[in-house]
């Protein structure tokens, strides 16, 4: 455990000690993907956790036990309340309770797809009502780099306290894998930023007693472009074996192939998968929280925007490919029944944000399909904002009603669909995930797209 100096302020030493002894009370503040999966790290690490949200809904679910995300469980929430290490509440007035605030509220692009960080604003703003000398505040929401210095600590000061000396004030990007089994949060190791030395030795200490490493940079902007950086990384690397599929399509080369047999190379390459387009709360909207920034300092980010260019343009050409797969069993997309499979953004999944499926469907839907979907991890079709969809319910794969549909349209590869099944008794299936390569018998109803 690391300690001060002599001469430091007496807050950050009550802090160091309270960490160290785990009576040092975390609160996090935003309950979704992220934020549950981190609390489970710091009550598994023996602190006491209250969690905030703004949505009572979620709240009072979690208060009766009952989780809203697929891979923290009910039996798991009914162990914090057991315990006594765990609380939640939808009264920002008790943010002056925890010692530590660690923020995990969304960071969406608005209409014009420029960063919102209306959430995080309100969140500081709820803080910066009852900040007490002592605390120390985290932004985990991935954003562009001088949010945490320039959005967030001008807000928290309005409470009168000043920042490095009163409270502390950190950035750490939080790196969840939903429906990774290998990864917990208190698996992954976190890179940690903060505003001087003191907040990032006790952001340091406190993620050190929870998680698998700490990775201290010199400032909260190198940790925060991190983290833009890790997400560009994949946006780009996405859009590249896109594009190369779309190439390998008309040249009759299995882009799949291709990438298996270039990743037996032992160092230099690694693989990644082309899709229907890209889904997520991270990939496809972080990226342009820097090519923002670099427009608004007179600088172009030429790899992030045609990444997106590339990536935005898969749904389309899914669909044209679709049209042509129908063509040649004499079949307009125009009246066919097809059925998409997986509206989840990502395999085993139950989570559609920014899922590139509700755009396969609506595209469908305008040619005249007559469209059904099927995800076991999505039973009802959410209200999506940016999508006119109609009231469906996931269909259940029987013999029959796969036998009923002119196509079916492999969008999401879950583990739960039964492939063999799939492809036995369909007329045609549009693979957009290799999901079917295992796959022996009837390989002529497949087409790769
Ligand atoms: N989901 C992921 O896999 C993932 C991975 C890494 C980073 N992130 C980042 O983490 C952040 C959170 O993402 P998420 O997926 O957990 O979002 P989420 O939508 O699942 O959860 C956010 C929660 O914050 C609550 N909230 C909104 N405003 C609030 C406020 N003012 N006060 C209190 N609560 C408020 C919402 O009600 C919601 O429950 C985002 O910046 C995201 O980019 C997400």
């Amino acid at each position: 455990m690391s300690t001060i100096e002599a001469e430091s302020p007496a807050p950050a030493q009550l802090l160091f000690d309270s960490i160290s002894s785990r009576t040092c009370i975390v609160g996090v503040i935003g309950l979704g993907y992220v934020g549950l999966p981190l609390i489970d790290a710091f009550t598994s690490a023996g602190f006491s956790c209250t969690g905030f949200d703004v949505d009572a809904t979620k709240v009072n679910s979690l208060l009766a036990g009952k989780s809203y995300i697929k891979h923290i469980d009910d039996a798991k929430i009914a162990a914090w309340l057991e315990k006594k290490a765990f609380d939640a509440t939808a009264e920002m007035e008790r943010l002056s309770e925890p010692d530590v605030l660690l923020i995990c509220v969304p960071t969406p692009l608005d209409d014009a797809r420029d960063p919102d960080l209306k959430y995080v604003v309100s969140t500081c703003e709820s803080i910066a009502k009852s900040l007490r000398p002592g605390q120390l505040v985290v932004l985990e929401s991935t954003t562009y780099p001088t949010t945490t210095r320039d959005v967030m600590v001008p807000i928290l000061e309005k409470s009168g306290l000043k920042a490095g000396g009163d409270f502390f004030v950190a950035y750490s990007p939080e790196r969840e894998d939903p429906g990774n089994p290998d990864f917990s949060a208190a698996g992954i190791p976190k890179v940690v930023g903060a505003i001087d030395e003191t907040s990032l030795q006790i952001a340091k200490a406190l993620y050190e007693s929870a998680v698998a490493g700490v990775i201290p940079v010199s400032s909260c902007e190198v940790a925060e472009a991190s983290k833009v950086l890790e997400n560009i990384y994949r946006a780009v690397n996405i859009a590249l074996v896109n594009e190369l599929k779309v190439l390998f399509d008309e040249m009759n080369i299995d882009v799949w192939e291709v990438i298996n047999a270039a990743k037996t190379k032992p160092f230099g390459f690694q693989a990644f998968y082309p899709g229907p387009g890209l889904g997520g709360h991270c990939i496809p909207i972080d990226p342009f929280y820097l090519s923002w920034l670099a427009r608004k300092q007179g600088s172009n980010a030429r790899f992030i925007e045609l990444a997106g260019e590339v990536n935005r343009a898969m749904p389309n050409y899914v669909v044209s490919q679709s049209a042509k797969f129908l063509n040649e069993v004499q079949k307009p997309i125009r009246g066919s029944k097809i059925c998409l499979l997986g509206v989840a953004y990502k395999k085993d999944v139950d989570d559609p944000r920014e899922s590139p499926s509700f755009e396969l469907m609506e595209l469908l839907l305008e040619l005249g399909a007559e469209l059904t979907y099927s995800d076991p991890h999505v039973p009802r079709l959410p209200e999506m904002r940016h999508y006119d969809l109609p009231a469906m319910e996931s269909q259940e794969l029987t013999p029959d009603f796969l036998k009923s549909c002119d196509a079916v349209l492999i969008a999401t590869d879950h583990t739960a669909f039964d492939y063999e099944a799939i492809v036995k008794h369909s007329a045609l299936v549009i693979d957009t995930r290799n999901a079917t390569a295992r796959i022996t018998g009837n390989r002529e109803k497949i087409r790769k797209c």
